[in-house]
């Protein structure tokens, strides 16, 4: 999805910096692409991306976890059991959101499988962002690996919009389209 938004934005004359982890897409053309392995990596990268961008959307599935140890070796069985301890990822969207300026529109992803709106209206409050893009992950016709989606963009100020259901790039120039139209009116 955000390499379809990458091209999507691209195509409506934005100039783009597309920040992702090890996928196996082509990169869009006329694109800037930071390749990423880590979250501290994207975090990094974005944060230095930020202050002069109009617009950040941030549809990196994240994980919200990692190992607190890492083994630079195999680990050996020994035939007892083994304990992972894990430690939080740092949020990328609300640390950015922390430094933002009131000009910049700043967009996040809400992948759901349940009381998609609900769920998704709260993640738009938590992480101080102005619009949320909600998705079913769900079911057959779920986004993740599905060559069609379906959204809603749901904005704090109660600004509501589906999308699609659709192929990705389509899902993504109506996105773009949507969010060209914000950005022309006056307030938001
Ligand atoms: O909290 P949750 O992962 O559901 O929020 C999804 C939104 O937050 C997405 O826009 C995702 O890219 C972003 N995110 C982030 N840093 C994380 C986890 C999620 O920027 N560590």
């Amino acid at each position: 999805m955000g390499f379809a938004i990458a091209a999507a934005a691209k195509a409506a004359g934005w100039t783009v910096d597309l920040v992702s982890g090890p996928v196996a897409l082509p990169e869009p053309a006329g694109v800037m692409l930071y390749p990423v392995v880590t979250a501290d990596e994207m975090l990094r990268q974005t944060d230095a991306l930020f202050g002069p961008c109009d617009v950040l959307i941030m549809t990196a599935a994240v994980s919200d976890w990692r190992p607190k140890v890492m083994h630079p070796q195999k680990l050996k069985k020994d035939g007892a059991g083994l304990t992972v301890e894990f430690e939080p990822v740092p949020d990328i969207l609300a640390t950015l959101a922390q430094r933002r300026r009131a000009d910049q529109l700043l967009v996040g992803f809400a992948a759901e499988t349940e009381n998609i709106e609900a769920n998704a209206l709260a993640k738009l409050d938590r992480k101080g962002i102005d619009l949320v893009a909600a998705n079913s992950v769900a079911g057959p016709d779920g986004a993740f690996g599905n060559e069609l989606n379906r959204l809603i963009l749901l904005g704090r100020d109660g600004f509501r919009q589906a999308l699609g259901p659709a192929t990705k790039t389509v899902v993504a120039q109506q996105l773009i389209a949507a969010l060209v139209a914000r950005l022309a009116a006056p307030a938001r």
